[in-house]
């Protein structure tokens, strides 16, 4: 019979919730993908509610500078997630997660996630989830706001060379056409926003495991993480 590792681990054992936190493309999906794929988790990328409250407020016509209309629209919008092994976003039952990586999308999600209305609404939502098993949580503020209590916590860093690579590389697999300078432009531009903003800004826990993934494959910054949670749940 074929080697599974989740017959091996003690499900009951495994840490969770996982806060995994850093900046646009450090590689946190790739590492909650792995975790879900290896030891069954459910992996909720909390990104992508940003985004999908981005297009609800774009097609509404709400602007982020009007913070009592963002915060109304965050309360009432019919925002449904579903997390497994990838997070699938329906907004008003419509299945919106592939226009999620829009350039629309991408250049103005930053400025909707700063309020602070929204975040409060979005990271009730995340805490509720989090409640529903051995759940991974990836974002900018898991480890420090959403889930302060959780018991292990990584933090990815690389230098913005590198995660340009490596997001324009993604945005084929995506479907959307992005250069490497472009990513680079994009990249710098949401990690100033998402690390000055008042509200939850993108830091490090400082009970968090910080793994600098510049110079090394995905595939080891996986190896790393599940080598870690194995232990954990030894
Ligand atoms: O992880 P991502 O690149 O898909 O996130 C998109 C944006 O959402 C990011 O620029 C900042 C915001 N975000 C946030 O503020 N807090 C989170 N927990 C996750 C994402």
């Amino acid at each position: 019979m074929a080697y599974d590792p989740r017959d091996v681990i003690d499900r009951s054992r495994l840490p969770s919730p996982i806060a995994i936190d850093g900046p646009a493309a450090s590689g946190k999906s790739t590492l909650g993908h792995a975790l879900a794929e290896e030891f069954g988790y459910t992996f909720l990328d909390t990104g992508l509610m940003y985004r999908a409250f981005t297009l609800a407020a774009l097609r509404e016509g709400v602007l982020a500078t009007d913070e009592t209309a963002c915060t109304l629209l965050a309360e009432t919008v019919g925002m449904r997630v579903e997390a497994g092994e990838t997070t699938v976003i329906f907004l008003d039952h419509e299945d919106v997660t592939e226009w999620l990586r829009s350039p629309e999308v991408e250049a103005n999600v930053s400025a909707y996630s700063a309020i602070r209305g929204v975040r409060e609404e979005l990271v009730r939502k995340q805490r509720e989830i989090a409640c529903t098993g051995p759940v991974v949580l990836a974002g900018r503020d898991i480890g420090t706001v959403v889930l302060p209590d959780a018991p292990l916590k990584f933090y990815l860093v690389a230098s913005e060379d590198a995660r340009a690579r490596r997001r324009a590389a993604q945005a084929g697999a995506w479907g959307v056409n992005q250069r490497t300078g472009d990513a680079h432009r994009d990249i710098a531009g949401r990690d100033t926003v998402d690390s000055s903003r008042a509200a939850s800004p993108l830091r490090a826990a400082s009970d968090a495991i910080v793994v600098d993934t510049t110079d090394m494959g995905l595939q080891d910054v996986v190896d790393l993480v599940l080598e870690r949670v194995r232990c954990a749940a030894s």
